[in-house]
């Protein structure tokens, strides 16, 4: 696979060519899905529930981001790969900025993080210094205990106004991708079609540029806490790599994520 660069990204943005993205956290699981064409991967911190067994993301420390990142690395040498800073690993400029170096030095493209308006000086920090960052704006897991537990943002007129706000914050302050979960289909929408950089959904409906799916949800392997807006494409599929293909597939396809995937 040809390498994916940031611009690549950019143009599929603008000829509407919806793309695959998925979690992944090892060598082996990385090579499959890069083999298998998946374009971005990311080493995300739900590393913290589906590697390590907590209860939330927020055990997740920088050395394990960057472990986990240099085995994806490995495995996925062409992949658009993105890595989250964790739990109060950037809550100040400066830290941000040192926590970003150290997990770009393990491969990472991109860093991520979540939240809004407050973020606004440390992506501009990080933007000047033309470092990649990808927002994360709706239910961001980090702040489970803020909303109550995990559950869909944006539901009323004031909460949809806020999120539509602070992804426009968020573009201006620098940010050159956005995810946005679990949020009402037609908010993402309107997101999407208003930010000139790729958003990228899970929980968020069709209308984004990008779809994006934690690797054991897509797999079927966390059975009983898969979450209402995955799929489980193994269900129907012979074997891993057919599953990987048939997601990739139907998110070009527009046949996933489906109304049943969505609010
Ligand atoms: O950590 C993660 O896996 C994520 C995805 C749910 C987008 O942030």
């Amino acid at each position: 696979m040809k390498c994916i660069t940031i611009s690549q990204l950019n143009n599929w943005k603008i000829n509407q060519y919806k793309f695959a993205a998925i979690t992944a956290y090892d060598f082996s699981f990385a090579k499959l899905f890069s083999n298998q064409g998946i374009p971005v991967i990311l080493v995300g911190d739900s590393l913290g529930m589906t590697i390590q067994g907590n209860s939330s993301t927020l055990s997740v420390k920088i050395k394990d981001i960057e472990y986990h990142t240099k085995a994806v690395r490995k495995g996925a040498p062409n992949t658009f790969l993105i890595s989250d800073l964790p739990f109060m690993s950037y809550y100040e400029t400066k830290q941000a900025l040192s926590n970003t170096a150290k997990i770009m030095r393990c491969g990472a493209n991109m860093i991520k993080i979540e939240g809004g308006r407050w973020l606004t000086e440390i992506i501009k920090e990080l933007s000047s210094r033309l470092i990649l960052v990808c927002g994360h704006i709706g239910l961001t897991p980090q702040s489970f205990n803020y909303f109550s537990g995990y559950k869909i943002q944006g539901k009323n007129k004031h909460d949809a106004n806020k999120l539509i706000d602070e992804a426009f914050v968020l573009e201006e302050a620098g940010i050159k991708m956005l995810v946005l979960e679990c949020i009402p289909k037609k908010i993402a929408k309107k997101i999407t079609e208003n930010l000139s950089i790729p958003v990228i959904g899970i929980g968020a409906g069709k209308y984004t540029d990008g779809q994006i799916l934690v690797m054991q949800d897509l797999l079927g392997i966390t059975e009983e806490n898969t979450p209402t807006f995955a799929k489980n494409f193994l269900a129907e599929s012979n074997s891993i790599q057919e599953a990987v293909k048939k997601y990739i597939q139907e998110v070009q396809t527009n046949v996933f994520p489906n109304i049943k995937h969505s609010f």
